[in-house]
């Protein structure tokens, strides 16, 4: 797909906006000129569908004037509401509803639009166009022509965005390489494979380094260890550093990779399984946020860890009730197979902090079900020991469309995953103090955050993955979520 930004009058395709105002249809001035243009087709469709510029609703007029084929008129809701954020979905809206037809050029209509045409939001409108074309067909061998996406060339006409979109374009790769990873099958994607894709960015400037099984028991990490010893596939660290700043502390990211994630020995009821090919979805949102910002070349140090492996129930599974070392030297008695993702972080966790001593740690993992029920697939989860980084997450997610709601921590539920056998256990069993699963993991992962040491832990269980649903910029089941938000949190707190 190729994106410019110029002046142009007319296209194959003509998007132009509108919003509500005291529940009244207020077009945008390009798209009021373009009803001239039409001899007042846009708004006769727009009253024939009763079109109030409600947020990301799409009217479709066909052939409406000089040579063009479709203008879409796109609603972007409340004026008084209307961001970056709105504007991406309205052009994502736009771009789901002619992917697949005739025509290959897109026009956005948005110079003459006052505030609203900034270069930030012509750039956003752009990426929007980005994120619904995402396609994962690499194994549907029967496509037919009229399935395949014919869109390809999009103008915007604000020459100023030209700037931003360079930001903009790098983030679209980052989240496609997310959600390439997401939606790649376990039988495809195992840890080798995944860290062999991950050596593959050190062609944009990332130094990437991956740990082996041997490398990984010489510094102890048998947490991490035991839940890969059942798969037949060796568990990979891999570590990407990006040095893009002057000389100060870098910001760790930490992802869980569960290339597969089958409950062990715990095993998961067959039913819906086959998600958990997902399970590697933090590591994926790490990758693609190594991507992003190495190619949009940020001013930042920071360094992206994932922990890869696979959860299989075999002869040399971990069993329950195994007691494993971890690197941090605490012990960690293992009462359920299947909350393995905490035991993959822990470590990882202790050898961000120990190797590259970094100013903050973000760790981030489709850890819990349990945050699912909190919070469905709009938000995901946050937990913090700092108050100032979780108001960072928490805006980024707002500027992003990334979504963060904050979780608590406390004394009280760290106390529940004491062990009478150990240092502590890896799951509150059912009975009185059961529940709050995603605050008790977060706790778990707490216990390896040194004293003093920023951190922030993004469950990501109910947003990395889901059924294809209203959000035009999600197309496919692999949403890449966490991309935009760490990319957006380095841009605005981590960029001197
Ligand atoms: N990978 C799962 C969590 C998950 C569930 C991710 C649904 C995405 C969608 C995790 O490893 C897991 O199995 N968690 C258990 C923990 C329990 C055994 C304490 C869970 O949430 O049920
Ligand atoms: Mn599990
Ligand atoms: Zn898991």
């Amino acid at each position: 797909m190729k994106f410019a930004f110029e002046k142009k009058e007319t296209a194959q395709i003509v998007v132009v906006f509108a919003g509500t105002k005291d529940n009244e249809l207020v077009l945008s001035p390009p798209a009021a000129k373009f009803d001239r243009l039409s001899k007042k087709r846009i708004s006769t469709a727009a009253n024939a569908a009763r079109f109030k510029g409600g947020a990301s609703s799409v009217v479709t007029i066909h052939s409406p004037a000089n040579g063009v084929d479709i203008c879409l008129l796109v609603g972007v809701g409340e004026m008084s509401k209307i961001n970056g954020d709105v504007i991406e979905r309205a052009a994502a809206a736009a771009a789901k509803a002619v992917l697949t037809l005739g025509p290959s050029d897109m026009l956005i209509k948005l110079d003459g639009w006052g505030k609203f045409a900034s270069g930030e939001n012509a750039a956003r409108a752009a990426f929007g166009v980005g994120l619904a074309s995402y396609r994962f067909d690499k194994y549907r061998t029967k496509l037919k022509a009229e399935q395949k996406p014919k869109l390809e060339n999009i103008v915007v006409d604000v020459e100023a965005a030209k700037n931003e979109f360079v930001h903009y374009s790098a983030l679209l790769d980052g989240v496609s390489f997310a959600r390439d990873l997401s939606n790649e099958p376990a039988n495809i994607l195992n840890p080798p494979e995944f860290a062999a894709r991950l050596r593959e960015l050190s062609a944009l400037g990332i130094e990437v380094t991956v740990l082996g099984e041997q490398e990984m028991l010489a510094l102890g990490m048998g947490s991490f260890l035991g839940v890969g010893q059942g798969s037949i596939y060796p568990s990979q660290l891999v570590v990407m550093k990006y040095n893009g700043g002057a000389d100060e502390k870098p910001l760790a990211l930490v992802g869980k990779g569960l290339c597969f994630d089958s409950g062990g020995i715990s095993l998961k009821p067959s039913g819906g399984m086959e998600a958990m090919k997902g399970d590697m979805g933090g590591a994926a949102a790490v990758s693609g946020a190594m991507l992003a910002i190495a190619k949009r070349k940020a001013k930042a140090n920071v360094v992206g860890l994932v922990g890869l492996s696979e959860n299989m129930a075999d002869g040399n599974a971990q069993r329950p009730g195994d007691i494993v070392t971890s690197m941090s030297g605490q012990t960690i008695e293992v009462l359920n197979t299947d909350a393995e993702g905490r035991l993959v972080l822990c470590d990882v966790l202790t050898y961000a902090q120990e190797k590259f001593d970094p100013s903050c740690v973000i760790d981030v993992a489709t850890l819990t079900g349990a945050i699912v029920i909190s919070l469905g697939s709009e938000y995901a989860g946050i937990f913090s020991n700092n108050d100032a980084m979780a108001d960072k997450v928490f805006k980024s997610g707002t500027i992003s469309g990334e979504k963060v709601w904050r979780m608590p921590l406390a004394p009280a539920y760290d106390k529940l995953i004491d062990s009478p056998t150990a240092d502590m256990k890896n799951v509150v069993q059912s009975g009185p103090g059961a529940g709050a699963g995603s605050i008790t993991a977060a706790q778990f992962l707490q216990r390896f955050i040194k004293d003093g040491m920023a951190w922030v832990h993004v469950d990501i269980a109910g947003t990395a993955m889901k059924p294809i649903g209203d959000d035009p910029r999600e197309p496919t089941w692999g949403t890449g979520f966490g991309v935009r938000l760490f990319d957006r949190l380095i841009k605005d707190h981590f960029e001197g």
